[in-house]
């Protein structure tokens, strides 16, 4: 017995993992828990830690390949009230780990509260986009984070301040801490100009990225000075398939998983990538979405 019988409403054995990630794909995860409050999840990650089990979050879904055979270990969800609570104070906003991002940058674009336009279109929660640090051409996440709030892996729990995350493109070093929601600071403008940059942003992407396909943004990070979609275009890969997985023909970094994939079509395909890549530009591509 893992976990306390007040936890058994939320917490699911051999839950389906696919429906929950914007692939749609892969198995389920051994175990699966809500929990309400931080203390819940406190005690969850020390009885995890007790008996071994290997834990993850799961935010979004947005950035993450589950493999066919599932994840053996438990998977958290930041889903109830408690961690998606979002709170306005003049230009800060405060905002929990399992808040909706896109959401999120809508409702501040709305009130004129500039500097989430750059993450119009970015799919998510807080907590994911924080660790690893999404954005996009017009800047990142981090540019307005102030403080996170996290849990370590022992469940104890630590704010700390923006530049102590070491963030870097696409990363931080929260690594396996849980982050229970941060604080940003934005500033106010007038709502039209802020709607009017978001919405801009939104169509730019809309029109060359394939957004509404079972995929996961942009599957390779960016090497330096060099763009991943670019490079995957002129090695002649887009349309390329691997069973039902196939490289989108609107942008190359995109691997789509059409009806019938499975996540080892979309890991083969994401090898053959790589593979092709290194050997017409001897460039490296390294993977952005994260595979469990
Ligand atoms: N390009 C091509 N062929 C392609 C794709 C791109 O020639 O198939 C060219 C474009 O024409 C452009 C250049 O490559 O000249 C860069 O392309 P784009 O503007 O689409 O940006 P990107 O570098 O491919 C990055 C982020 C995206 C983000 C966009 C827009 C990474 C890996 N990708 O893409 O983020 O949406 O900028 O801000 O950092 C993600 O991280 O999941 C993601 C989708």
């Amino acid at each position: 017995m893992l976990w306390s019988d007040e936890f058994a409403d939320r917490l699911r054995e051999n839950a389906p993992l696919g429906e929950l990630t914007w692939f749609k794909l892969g198995g389920c995860a051994r175990y699966m828990f809500s929990p309400s409050s931080e203390g819940e999840l406190r005690d969850a990650l020390r009885a995890a830690g007790e008996a071994e089990i290997e834990v993850r979050v799961l935010g979004g879904g947005a950035n993450l390949l589950v493999r066919d055979d599932g994840f053996d270990g438990l998977v958290i969800r930041l889903d109830s009230p408690a961690f998606q609570a979002v709170e306005y104070d003049g230009t800060r906003v405060i905002a929990g780990g399992g808040a909706d991002l896109m959401m999120l940058a809508r409702d501040c674009a709305g009130r004129g509260l500039a500097g989430f336009e750059c993450l119009a279109g970015v799919p998510g929660t807080v907590g994911g986009a924080i660790r690893m640090n999404a954005g996009g051409k017009y800047g990142s996440i981090s540019d307005t984070v102030r403080s996170v709030r996290l849990m370590d892996t022992d469940g104890t729990t630590i704010d700390v301040r923006s530049r102590v995350l070491g963030f870097g493109y696409r990363s931080s070093l929260v690594g396996r801490r849980i982050v229970l929601g941060a604080t940003f600071e934005l500033s106010q403008e007038d709502a039209e100009s802020v709607k009017e940059r978001f919405h801009r942003i939104m169509g730019e992407k809309k029109a060359s990225q394939p957004m509404a396909a079972h995929c996961a943004g942009c599957m390779f990070k960016n090497p330096a000075g060099e763009s991943a979609g670019r490079l995957i275009d002129i090695a002649g890969l887009k349309g390329a398939t691997a069973g039902k997985a196939r490289v989108s023909e609107l942008h190359g970094n995109f691997i789509v998983a059409d009806d019938g994939a499975t996540a080892s079509d979309v890991l083969t395909l994401a090898q053959r990538v790589q593979t092709s890549v290194r050997e017409q530009t001897g460039i490296d591509l390294e993977m952005e979405v994260e595979v469990w």
